[in-house]
């Protein structure tokens, strides 16, 4: 089997074309056909973009308008764990840069890159998480680790490397 991942793509918009044909000519099902395609692909590429105007008769334009206006919604491809780094003032106070900087080595990000290229991870800095009281806090999908040193980084990464029987990288 081929691994460029193309395999893998066709059949997602295979998917897609098959969701469409509940839709078409259906504009006001914007929403759910966005939330569709994003439950195949984990984010709405450009080219998905298109099919769904070319469905749903709506302007490409304003299919994009509402993927940017709608938090929810992800014009690049994420991680299977998002990992919430907390940037406000308790955090950042207590060492929260350092941990920010164990994530990133302990990832391989590189060049400002906020995805692993196995789309593993994908680190995303928020305001405050609402633990200040447990800084520095760092939320990995659902579960939320608090005073953590940047030592304790790597067996945290590695837990959810293992998780998927990924490669463990250690820094
Ligand atoms: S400042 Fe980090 S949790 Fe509030």
């Amino acid at each position: 089997m081929c691994s460029c991942g193309e395999g893998i793509k066709d059949l997602r918009y295979t998917a897609l074309e098959k969701m469409l044909e509940n839709y078409q000519h259906c504009p006001e099902k914007i929403i759910p056909v966005l939330q569709e395609t994003q439950g195949i692909f984990g984010y709405i590429p450009a080219a998905a973009i298109q099919q769904i105007s070319n469905a749903l008769d709506m302007p490409s334009s304003e299919i994009f308008g509402v993927v940017t206006f709608y938090g929810q919604f992800h014009l690049q491809a994420r991680g299977k764990n998002i990992i919430r780094i907390c940037s406000g003032t308790a955090c950042h106070v207590r060492g929260g840069g350092q941990v920010l900087d164990a994530i990133v080595k302990g990832l391989g990000l590189m060049n400002g890159r906020t995805t692993t290229e196995d789309l593993m991870f994908t680190l995303e800095p928020v305001a405050c998480l609402g633990a200040c009281g447990m800084a520095p806090v760092i939320m990995i999908n659902d579960d939320t680790y608090g005073r953590i040193s940047p030592q304790e980084v790597p067996a945290i990464l590695a837990h959810y490397k293992e998780k998927e029987g990924g490669q463990v990288w250690v820094a």
